[in-house]
């Protein structure tokens, strides 16, 4: 690292404890606390995950950077502060909660920060791509999801900060997020080489669903089994533990995940206009390309009875059909 790069590193510790302890202790902080307690964020949470608050104020953070002997021109590029013309230095994050996102060595090298009122735009404020915190090559909560990778050999990958700190009240450590972006070919392969298994668990709309299969396939790639949990539609998992609880989490949403296959054979049924017969072949044709990639003969047969159900179809030609696939994709 050079030089500036290191005091950028230092910026980013102290500027995480100011906020941590700002919004802990003192009067400024009051408004993030109260936020963060009304969205059933605990005491605990809030030191597990550092959460902390930059207050509403132009030059809280620079001032105090400044009087610890930064070159405050250094720390534009790595976005804690903001310049109009170079010589005055504003506070980046001012007015959002903190949520401090470590790099795979423990070390804070950005801040995702969330505005507290309704309305503002960006929701979360992210600190831009530098040298020091690529989007694409980290995850959220990762450094203290290794620790726990070891016991299950699984991980479970959320969208949001919210929802890594959320599952972490129903006992779920072994988890963490995307930082605002899709999932990269990097990050499935650094999760590779630490579990066998990945439960995708995002939110319950559209835009989540596509990107669950989206990353469903990345995984796939590496060759991860991927389960993905079925969030209730409008919840995602911060909310869904919110409203029923961290154990209806880990009963109703976690524990009831299903596989790849069975979720990809649902979500592609959106392409088809599935009334059409045309529309129904090239599905079916989707469905055994699919079905016909599953090594276990059972989850085979359970996937080729639902088609065979569905569309009426008799057993022994889709079964034909599979084994046709099975040889020449060996
Ligand atoms: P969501 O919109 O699902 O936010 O985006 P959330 O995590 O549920 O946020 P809360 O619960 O309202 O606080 C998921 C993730 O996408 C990124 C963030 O990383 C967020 O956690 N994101 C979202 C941004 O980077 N910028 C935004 O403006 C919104
Ligand atoms: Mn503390
Ligand atoms: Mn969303
Ligand atoms: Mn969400
Ligand atoms: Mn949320």
């Amino acid at each position: 690292l050079s030089e500036q790069e290191k005091s950028a590193l230092d910026a980013y510790e102290w500027s995480s404890k100011l906020f941590h302890h700002v919004l802990r202790f003192t009067a400024e902080g009051k408004n993030g606390l109260n936020y963060l307690e009304n969205r059933g964020f605990k005491q605990g949470d809030i030191e597990q995950f550092q959460l902390g608050y930059s207050p509403n104020k132009d030059q809280f953070l620079s001032t105090f950077l400044h009087k610890k002997g930064f070159q405050l021109t250094n720390l534009l590029d790595v976005g804690l502060l903001s310049s109009r013309d170079g010589n005055t230095f504003f506070d980046r994050f001012k007015g959002r909660v903190i949520f401090p996102i470590q790099n795979h060595q423990g070390k804070v090298v950005g801040f995702g920060g969330r505005a507290i009122e309704d309305g503002v735009e960006p929701k979360y404020l992210n600190s831009p791509d530098s040298k020091l915190f690529q989007k694409g090559k980290l995850l959220y909560n990762f450094y203290e999801a290794r620790k726990h990778f070891q016991k299950e050999k699984e991980v479970v990958l959320f969208e949001g900060y919210a929802d890594v700190i959320k599952a972490s009240q129903a006992g779920v450590y072994n988890s963490v997020a995307t930082l605002g972006t899709s999932l990269t070919k990097y990050q499935a392969s650094l999760l590779k080489r630490y579990v066998n298994r990945v439960v995708i668990c995002f939110d319950g709309d559209k835009a989540g669903k596509d990107a669950s299969h989206r990353a469903a396939q990345m995984l796939k790639d590496v060759e991860l089994d991927v389960l993905v949990a079925n969030v209730p539609y409008q919840l995602d998992p911060d909310d869904f533990i919110d409203t029923y609880g961290p154990e209806k989490f880990q009963n109703q949403v976690l524990r009831n995940a299903e596989s790849y296959i069975a979720f990809a054979l649902n979500y592609l049924k959106k392409d088809y206009n599935l009334q059409s017969k045309h529309d129904q072949l090239d599905y079916i044709e989707k469905a055994l390309d699919l079905i016909a990639t599953v090594d276990h003969a059972v989850e085979r047969d359970v996937y080729i009875k639902e088609l065979e159900e569905t569309f009426d179809l008799y057993r022994e030609t889709l079964e034909n059909e599979i084994a046709d696939r099975r040889r020449i994709n060996q």
